[in-house]
């Protein structure tokens, strides 16, 4: 459309023409989010960048002249999903031909140009590096144009850019540190769709969390694929790179966010065993607005399973790291993500993982059947061997064993009171509040006096479900 070109074409004559042109836009971006809160938090990005354009988002599809899907590749599923989505969009598409239809995120950095030939709707492609090229990308697309852009990069990470919240809550937010990931485990398609890991910029960081702070949130979750290899200014080996600027490491740099204002409350994910030192959770023990929780991510609780996985860790290594958490942080919580059925997979070997379970008793879990996905370590070199009903068996054991140690931390936590942030109404009653305490547990109670979302209050626990702590505010 002409205003677009207008806009991108007459910039160069100046910020106020291009506010000027902003607001003659009048266009409506619709973005839809899949998969991890990285991609929640990236579709933040993408309406930080065409916010700047003069686009405006809406919650209705049906008034969008942009329609966005964040894609998830994680496992095939997943991806099934954004293709059924896609398919919704064809009949919006017939009744309005200039509408623009766009796959972002790691289905887009997967599929690439394949995606225009099986999705013939789609016309722009975006990986999870290339989203400052929106604005030239969506020009592309004038006159029936598709536009692809899948270049992952070594230095993006976006930092300069304000998210435009897209949530409603006002009061948590996730906040990214690193992104990509370096690790190789061997059934994972992050590495290939999300590229080589590098770490922002500490300052952006935390300017990002204090303005958050400002405008009444009052939870970051701090986010990386791997949050404790977060580095600034310092090699993998720890060489420094730049002898004028200090360096930063993941527990500094917690530090530096937990010391904007104690009533901002910090929690991070996702940690990685192999690389979870002292030095964080000591970190988290001296600062009362860390909160007490960290999601780790055993995936198998079997020596030769978390080899072939390429994990970087031993059965025996994870449990002294839950040791460690035990000992430095003693009310805290840890959840966990496991994989039921990787490649191989003997009974002996699943039971293996029930027997950690039970050693560990995980607060909650996301828990999967193993989805062999394209060009993977796993699927170059093993046989996704399982069948499916061993799998969907052995993933029904460990969900049913889950579901028994997270009602056991529940009914342990009747008649404690914990301080808790009011996040929302709760879905059930709107004479009801929801919100978490620090080791993460949902909690709802009832109203009460002028407290809303974004306060703290102290709530006693009175009753619990497998899900969920009851209570009310003390
Ligand atoms: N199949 C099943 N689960 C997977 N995950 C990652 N890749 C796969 C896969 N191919 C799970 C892991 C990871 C979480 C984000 O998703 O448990 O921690
Ligand atoms: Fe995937 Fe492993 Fe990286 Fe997590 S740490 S994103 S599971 S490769």
């Amino acid at each position: 459309m002409s205003v677009v070109e207008k806009t991108i074409d007459e910039s160069k004559q100046g910020e106020a023409l291009l506010s000027v042109q902003k607001e003659d836009n009048g266009k409506k971006l619709y973005i839809e989010s899949y998969g991890c809160a990285m991609n929640f938090a990236d579709s933040e990005v993408v309406a930080s960048i065409l916010d700047k354009e003069g686009y405006n988002t809406t919650r209705n599809a049906e008034e969008a002249d942009i329609v966005f899907l964040n894609t998830c590749s994680i496992r095939e599923k997943a991806e099934q999903t954004v293709r059924k989505r896609l398919t919704e969009f064809k009949k919006q598409k017939k009744s309005n031909p200039n509408l623009v239809v766009g796959v972002l995120g790691c289905m887009a950095e997967r599929l690439k140009k394949d995606l225009l030939e099986e999705e013939k709707l789609v016309d722009i492609v975006v990986g999870p590096d290339a989203y400052r090229d929106l604005p030239n990308l969506i020009q592309e697309t004038n006159g029936g144009n598709k536009a692809v852009n899948v270049l992952l990069s070594r230095e993006e990470t976006y930092g300069d850019i304000a998210p435009v919240k897209l949530d409603q809550n006002g009061v948590t937010s996730f906040v990214s540190i690193t992104r990509g990931c370096d690790n190789m485990c061997s059934f994972c398609v992050v590495p290939f769709t999300r590229g080589r890991e590098r770490s922002r910029n500490p300052l952006t960081i935390v300017a990002e969390a204090r303005d958050l702070f400002e405008k009444g949130y009052r939870e970051v979750t701090l986010l990386g694929q791997n949050v404790d290899s977060y580095r600034w200014n310092m090699t993998s080996k720890g060489v420094i790179k730049d002898e004028t600027i200090p360096t930063t490491n993941f527990a500094q740099l917690m530090e530096m966010v937990a010391q904007i204002h104690p009533d901002l409350r910090i929690r991070f994910s996702t940690s990685h065993p192999k690389d979870m030192g002292d030095d964080v959770l000591e970190v988290m023990a001296k600062y009362e607005n860390i909160c007490d929780y960290i999601h780790l991510p055993v995936q198998s609780g079997d020596n030769e399973m978390l080899k072939k996985m390429n994990r970087g860790y031993t059965v025996e290594w994870f449990k002294n790291r839950i040791d460690a958490i035990h000992r430095i942080l003693p009310n805290a919580l840890v959840s966990t993500d496991i994989i039921a059925g990787f490649c191989g997979e003997t009974e002996e070997q699943h039971q293996n993982t029930l027997k950690l379970m039970e050693e560990v008793r995980f607060s909650f879990a996301y828990m999967y059947k193993y989805s062999e996905r394209p060009k993977t370590l796993a699927e170059r070199k093993y046989e996704d061997d399982v069948d499916e009903k061993t799998k969907g068996r052995r993933l029904q054991e460990i969900i049913d064993l889950q579901m028994q140690h997270a009602h056991e931390h529940n009914k342990r936590a009747v008649g404690k009171t914990y301080k808790v942030l009011i996040e929302k109404e709760s879905k059930k009653s709107k004479d009801d509040y929801s919100g978490r305490n620090s080791q993460n547990a949902m909690v709802i109670f009832p109203k009460k006096g002028d407290k809303k979302p974004g306060d703290y209050v102290n709530v006693k626990i009175t009753g619990c479900t497998a899900a969920s702590l009851i209570g009310e505010i003390v």
